[in-house]
């Protein structure tokens, strides 16, 4: 363990030292078959952490056995309200355990501890406990036929069974909990992938889940990389549906695989979601507002508002005014408080973004602030505005996944029309952000716009309640709201003859 820090909890340090962090499955903490070990490391400094135990199609193959033996005994036994229960006092440990919690999620994933203490952890407790209401109301319905009366119809609403997940890295805990809570709700048993750059905040969550009480085989979490244990669980003949979270590429191979049994699929993809600034924008809203867009968690958020579109007789001075206030955020260590910006998650996605950077100068972007990496130790990019951006290039069309936003600006009479095409000329569908002070105009925008969520003078905000997804390459089905629990779910109907 390379973190000698005392700051950090020692719940967290404790964790780390525990050696090899082993799977979880079955209800117990086990060694991969393979005894195979994967590092961990610290963006923030480029080090390890702790080693994980690598999982292959032996060790899927087994959560399959304990995940369907639960969903065969107790857990399909369970009343609603001891599930329910189970499931808000899982979020009750995860309240108790707030601060180790948050230390190590910004110690993996390196994003700035204000953030996963303010808001990664208490979205996944507000998540749980909202999951936890739904266990005894979400229900099917009786069904008026227009046969006999004496033919009585209605519907249930059935759990899938075992369920795989796959989850990216940059919200390793809540991602988690998006696929989680509705699978719990509605009596699903979960094989959980975390992504491989992000093993340690779910296992540390396994150690609450035993807590709960929750029945062995109910939660198995597998550490390990995509092609090999997400392949395992995509292939796998046992697993009946797929929730995934991650690349549009991933997407594509997953969507392939889980054709071979049927398995049903949600898939939550990528994006490259605009954000339009109309001449009428409140500047104190939406100069802060289109920062927070694009440089909330580096930058390393799926509905990132990546394509800047501002009027034309406001562009300069609204990028001005972004610039200005760009280059004062504070980039450093996550685990510092004052930190504001913290650095990517990997060397790899450092490289990725770094090619970005210079693929946009070469083609003639100009960048109003940032545009270049620090030097190590670390993987921290410079927050960038990159103006003089045309459509046709790179930056603007592909997933940056980095603080990296490019700008554009619109004209037009009507301020819409052509806007609004432009803003739809994407593969991806997932968010969009609309500033104005003209209610009409900010309807007809969100009315117009192909995204699955739209945020009017606001923006990346979050809520257990309200539906999350992409249209078009952006994915398909729902994560969290009521929409999540259809995901989790089949209908049966079922007819009875009275007579
Ligand atoms: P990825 O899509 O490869 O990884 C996401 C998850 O999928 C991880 O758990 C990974 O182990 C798993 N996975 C990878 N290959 C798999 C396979 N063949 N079968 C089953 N599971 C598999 O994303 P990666 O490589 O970490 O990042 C690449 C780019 O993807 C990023 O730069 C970003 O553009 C995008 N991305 C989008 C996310 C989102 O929230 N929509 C999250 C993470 C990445
Ligand atoms: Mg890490």
């Amino acid at each position: 363990m390379a973190v000698s820090n005392e700051k950090v909890h020692p719940k967290v340090q404790e964790f780390l030292q525990k050696g090899p962090r082993k799977l979880f499955i079955g209800g117990q903490f086990v060694e991969s078959y393979s005894g195979k070990t994967f590092k961990s490391v610290n963006p923030a400094t480029g080090d390890d952490l702790c080693e994980v135990y690598e999982a292959d199609d032996k060790d899927v193959d087994r959560a399959v056995d304990a995940a369907e033996k639960a969903f065969h005994g107790p857990w399909s036994k369970m009343s609603a309200s001891e599930r329910s229960r189970m499931i808000w006092k899982l979020a009750d440990l995860i309240e108790e355990n707030l601060e180790p919690i948050a230390q190590l999620e910004t110690l993996d994933n390196g994003k700035p501890i204000r953030e996963t203490r303010n808001a990664d952890v208490p979205l996944v407790i507000d998540h749980f406990r909202y999951y936890a209401g739904w266990v005894n109301k979400f229900s099917g319905e009786v069904i008026n036929n227009s046969l006999h009366p004496h033919i009585f119809t209605y519907t249930r609403r059935e759990p899938i069974g075992v369920c795989g997940q796959i989850i990216p890295w940059n919200f390793p805990l809540l991602m988690a909990s998006w696929k989680l809570g509705a699978a719990l709700a509605t009596g699903n048993v979960v094989i959980l992938k975390s992504a491989e750059d992000t093993p340690l905040s779910v296992l540390y969550l396994a150690e609450l889940i035993q807590q709960a009480g929750f029945p062995e085989g109910v939660v198995n979490f597998i550490s390990g990389y995509g092609h090999i244990a997400g392949a395992a669980i995509t292939n796998h003949p046992r697993i009946r549906k797929i929730a995934f979270t991650g690349s549009t590429e991933v997407g594509k191979i997953i969507m392939r695989d889980a054709s071979k049994n049927v398995k049903r699929v949600t898939l939550e993809l990528g994006g490259k979601s605009p954000n339009i600034v109309f001449p009428d924008a409140d500047f104190s809203k939406a100069v802060p507002g289109a920062l927070h867009s694009i440089f909330f968690n580096q930058g390393q958020v799926c509905s990132a508002g990546a394509r800047l579109f501002v009027h034309k007789k406001i562009y300069d001075n609204f990028l001005s005014d972004m610039s200005n206030a760009a280059s004062k955020i504070k980039i450093g260590p996550g685990l510092e408080e004052e930190t504001q910006i913290g650095p990517l998650v990997s060397a790899k996605q450092y490289e990725t973004v770094r090619g970005y950077l210079e693929k946009g100068k070469e083609e003639g972007a100009k960048a109003l602030t940032g545009g270049v990496t620090n030097e190590g130790p670390g993987y921290f990019v410079q927050p960038t505005i990159f103006a003089d951006v045309n459509e046709q290039m790179t930056i603007a069309r592909e997933e940056i996944f980095g603080p990296v936003v490019a700008a554009m600006p619109f004209d037009g009479e009507e301020q819409i029309a052509d806007v609004v095409r432009r803003a739809n000329d994407s593969e991806y569908g997932l968010g969009a952000g609309v500033w104005t002070t003209d209610v009409r105009k900010a309807h007809k925008v969100a009315h117009a716009l192909e995204a699955g969520t739209v945020w009017v003078n606001c923006y990346n905000l979050f809520d257990a309640a309200m539906p999350f997804g992409g249209f078009k390459q952006s994915g398909f089905g729902r994560e969290m709201g009521k929409y999540a629990l259809e995901m989790y779910t089949d209908v049966k109907s079922v007819w009875v003859n009275l007579e």
